[in-house]
């Protein structure tokens, strides 16, 4: 079978009727008019014929301005303002006066006001109410027609926006705004033959096919002198698009497994806390300024303290560095603070419950990914509901070497190469180290982990007496980086980008 045969033997009956058309006109509207085809069917017909290369679509879009019902009424009866003016032709009028014999209503008189003060056209006399005079400028506009009134006659039966002046589009968009003028789009598809289309049209196509084959057609043996419709298996289909995990969920299940292959045990803990173990628990003072409401959400209820030992242990550290070889903080420690509740702003609660409340002994190495709530504004980099990456080791001899190595060895595994460590504070931590990793898509350095190793004062309450080295890290700016997003919103809650969320493939990196 020749090429041509074979496209001829794949066009469905929509295309066999649209080509030979398409040889005298092909404005989709005019085809519309002039064959029984509906719009629906040639558009589906002209995209089919694309993908065969045997047309080519091209959509224009055109704007017709026309009147509306306001606007009509105007070109009867003059421009409010123009009928303003005329009542004040030849006399002194107030407001009432002028609407009445004028027959503006409220609105019209209103916006007519404005505009005929700023051109100069009336001015306003004061006596014991006030009255409008018209200027002689007033008088001058009144013997011509404006620019509207002559646009408004020009719209009468609609015309096409691109015919128009930029001076006289920027008056119809006035108008638009003044509800007298309104602006329609129509969109038109111009479909040309190809080469291909060309030699195509020329072929024998009003053949009658055989598109399914049905019992019927094998009963009655149809099929004998019949021809099939052929197959098009290049042809275009719908595109599936089946469930699949969140982005995000998944970069948190594929960070559970590189912790967990790594030897890490996970940890869990509540989202509302008390600020004991929020904050007491690894020495931050009572009146550290991360504790007020502007960064905190409080509830209004108080929470349950652990063992009296533990709070006393931790009371006498905060008061006096207790038995960690610190002096303190030096004021009384306030059981009342310590019992609010409020919703974690760090997992590194969970952290110290694990001390508190599991007797961990070295060796040991626990990871947790959980959410966290910070009283912060929503911006592209920022969100007052996240979740953050904590994990710790402890062992003898660990060194903020080893912290860098772990940290370093994390990012590895997450695809991002280019680490540089920089000192930082952190209450609980000395040393205190944060990671900042390259964003290739942004350009610069961001701020990726907060790190350190625990404060003797810290893990004194707890009887721990060998190194901890610990992090945090936010997990959607991680999640931003490997997934090539500038804004967080894209990737999460109401606006987020759902094309995105479906197409976009997760393990491109790893
Ligand atoms: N809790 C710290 C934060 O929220 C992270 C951190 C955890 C730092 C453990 C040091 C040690 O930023």
């Amino acid at each position: 079978m020749t090429e041509v045969k074979k496209i001829v033997n794949q066009l469905h009956p929509l295309e066999r009727k649209l080509l030979p058309l398409l040889k005298f006109n092909n404005i989709q509207s005019e085809i519309v008019k002039n064959s029984k085809l509906e719009e629906v069917e040639i558009t589906r017909a002209a995209q089919w014929l694309e993908a065969k290369g045997l047309v080519i679509n091209e959509l224009t879009i055109t704007q017709t301005a026309k009147l509306t019902d306001h606007g009509r009424k105007y070109l009867e009866k003059g421009l409010p303002e123009k009928r303003f003016l005329r009542t004040i032709k030849n006399t002194i009028l107030n407001l009432e006066e002028i609407k009445q014999k004028a027959e503006l209503s409220n609105e019209e008189v209103n916006a007519c006001i404005g505009l005929l003060r700023r051109n100069n056209y009336i001015e306003t006399i004061k006596e014991k109410e006030a009255k409008f005079k018209i200027t002689n400028q007033g008088i001058s506009v009144l013997e011509k027609k404006s620019d509207e009134e002559q646009l408004l006659e020009k719209l009468k039966d609609g015309a096409k926006t691109e015919i128009f002046s930029d001076k006289d589009k920027k008056i119809i968009e006035e108008l638009r705004k003044r509800n007298i003028t309104r602006t329609d789009e129509n969109k038109e598809r111009k479909i040309t033959l190809t080469k291909l289309g060309k030699e195509i049209v020329k072929e024998k196509l009003d053949v009658n096919l055989i598109e399914n084959l049905t019992p019927e057609i094998l009963k009655n043996k149809e099929w004998k002198d019949k021809e099939f419709r052929s197959y098009d298996v290049k042809s275009q289909v719908p595109k599936l698009i089946g469930g699949r995990g969140h982005p995000l969920q998944e970069t948190i299940d594929y960070i559970r497994t590189i912790f967990l292959d790594m030897g890490f045990k996970e940890m869990e803990g509540p989202l509302v806390e008390t600020a004991f173990w929020c904050m007491d628990s690894m020495w931050i003072p009572q009146d550290h300024p991360a504790r007020e409401v502007q960064d905190t959400f409080y509830l209004n209820k108080e929470g349950k303290l652990p063992i009296k030992e533990l709070v006393k242990k931790v009371a006498e550290v905060h008061e006096n560095g207790g038995k960690s070889g610190s002096k303190g903080y030096g004021y009384k420690f306030d059981e009342n603070v310590a019992k609010q509740l409020l919703l974690r702003t760090h997992t590194t609660a969970t952290t110290f419950r694990y001390f508190g409340e599991r007797n961990i002994k070295p060796p040991a190495k626990y990871f947790y990914i959980g959410r966290i709530f910070r009283n912060e504004a929503i911006d592209a980099t920022h969100l007052p509901e996240f979740h953050q990456v904590e994990g710790f080791i402890m062992d003898e001899g660990l060194t903020l070497r080893d912290l860098m190595g772990y940290v370093k060895e994390f990012y590895n595994k997450m695809g991002i190469n280019k680490i540089k460590f920089k000192p930082t504070y952190n209450p609980y931590t000395e040393s205190s180290m944060e990671a900042y990793g390259y964003n290739e898509q942004l350009g610069k350095w961001i701020e990726l982990i907060n790190s350190g190793i625990f404060r003797p004062e810290a893990l004194e309450p707890y009887g721990i007496k060998v190194p901890v080295i610990a992090w945090g890290l936010g997990l959607e700016r991680l999640a931003m980086m490997i997934h090539e997003q500038k804004d967080v919103r894209n990737m999460l809650g109401a606006t987020s980008d759902l094309r995105w969320l479906r197409e976009h493939k997760v393990t491109k990196k790893w």
